[in-house]
């Protein structure tokens, strides 16, 4: 049987979600950690960054190789240093679209699904990848 008020319900418990990450301390990261997180096929809800990025090959998936990410990501974004930048760029996927990518093919909902530790491992993770 179905109760069509489920539907406000689930609504109106959204509000008991917590805030999304806005920011990263990847100090606070263990990036053996990240990099199991980033090499599993389903992060959270959702298939996860492996399916999309290598990260020890420079082969372009749906999304570009972050071998090297780490380098890069320091110039990327003027008065952004690289964990800034490698932390937005999960949170905020369009604030800056890498050349040649679309925007809107990597989700932005990460900022809703990790928990603070996981994206602190995530990004300590990135910073390695040198
Ligand atoms: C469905 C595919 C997809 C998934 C899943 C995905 N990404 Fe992405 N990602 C992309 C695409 C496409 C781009 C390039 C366009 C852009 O900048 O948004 C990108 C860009 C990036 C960049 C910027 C790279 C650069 O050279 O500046 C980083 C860092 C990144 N992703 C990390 C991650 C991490 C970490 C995860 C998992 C938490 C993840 N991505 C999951 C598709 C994906």
């Amino acid at each position: 049987m179905f109760f069509i008020t489920a539907c406000g319900g689930a609504a109106s418990s959204a509000s008991a979600t917590p805030e999304p990450l806005a920011a990263c301390q990847a100090d606070n990261g263990n990036a053996e950690r990240g990099q199991a997180l980033f090499e599993q096929d389903v992060l959270t809800y959702y298939a996860g960054c492996i399916t999309c990025h290598m990260a020890e090959n420079d082969i372009v998936l749906q999304g570009p190789s972050l071998k090297g990410v780490a380098t890069i990501a320091d110039s990327r974004v003027t008065g952004q240093d690289a964990e800034t930048y490698l932390c937005k760029s999960i949170l905020a996927p369009n604030a800056h679209v890498v050349d040649a990518f679309s925007a809107n093919l990597m989700p932005p909902y990460y900022a809703n699904w990790l928990t603070q530790q996981e994206l602190d491992d995530l990004v300590a993770y990135l910073l390695t990848l040198e």
